[in-house]
């Protein structure tokens, strides 16, 4: 898939972003204005070992990445020689543990969704309870965050441990892995993360930015396996061999903060929604961490070089898109992502039916490990077609539910919500989302703004953009959706999605 636009192209210099996602990895080539030169992008198979496990094949991934990146530069037709700098982002805390002799990964990735650490993490609540890290992380303790399950390799893997003691393993997320790889890998590669990579780990303090002792000896795990914490935007090392050979690495950011970055909230309140695989909401919250008393996480939003960083709030639903996939893959349902428009479309409403993706437990803002997903509603009068309907809700209510939660963490009222991602595309799904939600919607041009916010991140740690002043005056509106829905159809229907809700928790037994 290639993207060209406007008569720029060609016209150089270039920043090349790599997107190494959940489902798959991407480079894009953006020019001076944001725009898209060049797409490259290739997926990764989805490892289901057990129920509620999801693993990524690390070396998969490395050979993907390098695949995009030469294929994306072939594409726009340029040479390492016009590309300023390289920025990474990244699928969040999924985690992985390789030997630093040999370059070998020492298991398969577990990925960000897997709920193999529920146990693991109630008992590292015990007494306490779910908020024991709650204060220097901004998280609550769940299977969502990278630290349990370093924690459940170094227990799992067969003497893994010792090695890891004395040295000879690295941990990293994604941004890691393809920073050491891109670098030299066993040849000098170097071992960084970035704060808001680090943020969710559940092991670095939100304050210092620095990895946490006590926390990392309540989780025995040793010091040694952890990377260096960077800046989000600065030179961390160039790349060595590949199709960007000699091009300074410069930017790494979480996908999510990168999407926040993408769509220039610079300033306090500013806020962004990103549907792609799960979605995730990001507001700005200046310098100060936020703490969040309805169940949002606190997280760092970005740091630019030696500045302040820069805190945010964030509402995390694990399962958006991929349940739109689900319906491809796992059901049968549709043949394409987009293909759930025109099924929906072809009915009215929901005919009763309200679909609780808890695949993955519920995350924003229950955090309950013990919910499992729930069709609810159900009569004979139910089609595929109110399923493909409720699917779509689903999303739509899982956003209102973050938004409520926002509104009463930040005091701050939404006048309209900034989104971006692959689901955006679904015209129907961003209509009901403004009409839930009682506020308008709005999408930039480039609506890959994960990919744009990693550039403009590695762009300025470069000089190529000199400010954000800069960066904000790229962004432009392409499309924007506006309420249409009577509040008492509103209001009913949010009371049964809340219902519905209930019905997913309690569903998993005490593993004791
Ligand atoms: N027209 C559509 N309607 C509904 N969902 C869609 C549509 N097109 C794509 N999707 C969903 O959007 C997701 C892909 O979006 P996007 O490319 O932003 O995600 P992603 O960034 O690749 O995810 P990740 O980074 O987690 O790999 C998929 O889960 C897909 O099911
Ligand atoms: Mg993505």
């Amino acid at each position: 898939m290639t993207t060209t636009h406007g008569a720029s192209h060609g016209q150089g210099p270039f920043i090349a972003a790599i997107d190494q996602g959940t489902t798959s990895s991407r480079c894009i080539v953006f020019d001076r204005d944001g725009r898209i030169v060049a797409v490259d992008q290739k997926e990764h198979e989805q490892i289901f070992p057990k129920p509620g496990w999801v693993e990524h094949d690390a070396l998969e991934i490395w050979r993907n990445v390098e695949q995009v990146v030469a294929g994306a530069v072939e594409k726009a037709g340029i040479t390492a020689a016009d590309v300023k700098a390289i920025g990474i982002t990244n699928q969040r805390e999924t985690t992985l543990l390789w030997d630093k002799n040999t370059g070998e990964p020492v298991h398969n990735a577990i990925v960000w969704q897997d709920t193999r650490t529920d146990a693991l993490c109630k008992e590292l609540g015990r007494n306490v309870g779910q908020d024991r890290f709650r204060r220097e992380t901004g998280l609550p303790l769940a299977s969502y965050f990278s630290g349990p399950k370093v924690r459940w390799l170094l227990d799992n893997v067969e003497g893994l441990r010792e090695r890891a003691e004395a040295g000879d393993i690295l941990f990293g997320t994604m941004d890691s892995w393809v920073i050491w790889n891109l670098t030299g890998g066993v040849n000098g590669g170097v071992h960084v993360t970035d704060v808001t990579n680090a943020s969710r780990t559940m092991l670095m303090n939100l304050r210092t930015l620095a990895w946490d002792d006590r926390i990392l000896s309540s989780m025995e795990i040793p010091a040694a396996v952890l990377p260096e914490i960077r800046s989000s935007a600065e030179v961390y090392g160039t790349a060595k061999g590949g199709a960007l050979e000699g091009v300074p690495v410069a930017s790494a950011l979480g996908d999510q903060q990168a999407a926040l970055f993408g769509q220039t909230c610079f300033d306090q309140g500013e806020a962004k929604s990103t549907y792609g695989t799960g979605t995730f909401m990001l507001m700005n919250t200046g310098g100060e961490p936020v703490q969040s008393y309805n169940g949002l996480l606190t997280t760092v939003g970005y740091r630019i070089g030696d500045q302040k960083p820069v805190y945010a709030l964030e509402g995390s639903i694990a399962v958006t898109g991929s349940l739109v996939q689900w319906m491809r893959d796992q059901m049968g349902l549709i043949k394409s992502a987009a293909e759930i428009e025109t099924l929906a479309s072809s009915v009215e409403d929901n005919g009763g039916a309200y679909f609780v993706p808890a695949f993955s437990g519920l995350f924003a803002p229950y955090w309950r490990s013990d919910a499992r997903g729930v069709i609810a509603g159900l009569t004979r009068y139910v089609t595929k077609a109110h399923i493909a309907r409720a699917v779509l809700e689903a999303t739509a209510w899982q956003t209102r539910e973050i938004t409520d939660a926002m509104t009463k963490d930040s005091g701050v009222e939404l006048t309209a919500l900034k989104v971006d991602g692959g689901m955006t595309s679904n015209n129907l799904l961003m209509q009901t989302l403004s009409d839930f939600l009682d506020a308008p919607v709005v999408r930039p041009m480039v609506a890959e703004t994960t990919c744009l916010g990693a550039a403009y991140a590695a762009g300025l740690a470069v000089g190529f953009w000199p400010d954000t002043d800069a960066l904000r005056a790229n962004w432009r509106r392409a499309a924007e959706w506006t309420p249409r829905m009577d509040a008492d159809t509103r209001d009913r229907e949010y009371k049964n999605w809340l219902k519905a809700v209930e019905r997913t928790m309690g569903w998993i037994d005490d593993e004791s």
